[in-house]
């Protein structure tokens, strides 16, 4: 299967976010991606478990919900709660993360173990079958429209050949500073599930630029496919 897309509707209009997202859908975004900050793990404030529950009236797409922030115990509960169905939670900010990973689990979501950039793929060492979805940060998290970190390029494909050599079921979440013009560098190296906030919302047609970027991914899944 090729990679999907996964709209951050943090760089979306909030005063209109039932209406941002219908375009997304409709431009065929697989996930609707929640970037939730705390002031405390990276320096800005976004939303809580409440909008979530908001938007789960709204769409029918799985809502994946990226935790930036520290003591993500206290709080996944209220998110699957509101609907979730994918949570990431950072290793920079977890101490336990086998514990967390079975929380998240028990509730009944998705877990995903998220890296921002600086972070080495050997913190996963230990952990990475028990996840299902590892997220690959393109930029320091806390901010959209930031510029995408190179490096990360080579960490993505590195995972790729990881998870790959050990036959394990653990999906690539690549996000930040994902556009038009670096997405298929993305996809080659081996994201299945691609973030993308501002080249999606900043310009006034979020509907039709999801709807290239998901056109260009199943270009890639059918001409791309030896990986
Ligand atoms: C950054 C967030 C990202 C971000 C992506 O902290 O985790 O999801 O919103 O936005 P762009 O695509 O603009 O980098
Ligand atoms: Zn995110």
């Amino acid at each position: 299967m090729g990679a999907v897309l996964a709209p951050s509707i943090l760089s979306a209009d909030f005063a209109r976010l039932g209406t941002e997202v219908k375009e997304v859908e409709a431009g065929g975004a697989a996930l609707i991606h929640i970037d939730v900050m705390d002031g405390h793990f990276v320096p800005n404030i976004s939303i809580g478990p409440t909008v979530a529950a908001s938007l789960r009236k709204v769409t029918q797409l799985p809502l994946d919900c990226h935790l930036m922030v520290e003591n993500s115990d206290r709080y996944l509960e209220a998110f699957v709660q509101a609907g979730a169905d994918m949570l990431s939670v950072h290793v920079e900010a977890t101490r336990y993360l086998h514990r967390t990973v079975q929380l998240i689990r028990g509730f009944g979501a998705k877990a995903g173990l998220a890296l921002n950039p600086s972070t080495p793929l050997s913190s996963l060492q230990e952990i990475l079958p028990v996840a299902d979805f590892v997220l690959l940060m393109s930029v320091d998290p806390g901010f959209g429209g930031q510029k995408f970190i190179p490096s990360a390029l080579r960490k993505i494909t590195q995972l790729r050949q990881w998870i790959d050599r050990e036959g394990i079921d653990v999906r690539i979440e690549v996000d930040g500073g994902v556009t038009m013009e670096n997405l298929d560098a993305v996809v080659t190296a081996g994201a299945d599930m691609i973030v993308v906030g501002s080249a999606v919302f900043s310009s006034d047609d979020p509907r039709g630029n999801t709807h290239r970027m998901v056109r260009r991914l199943a270009e890639l899944a059918e001409h791309g496919s030896e990986r």
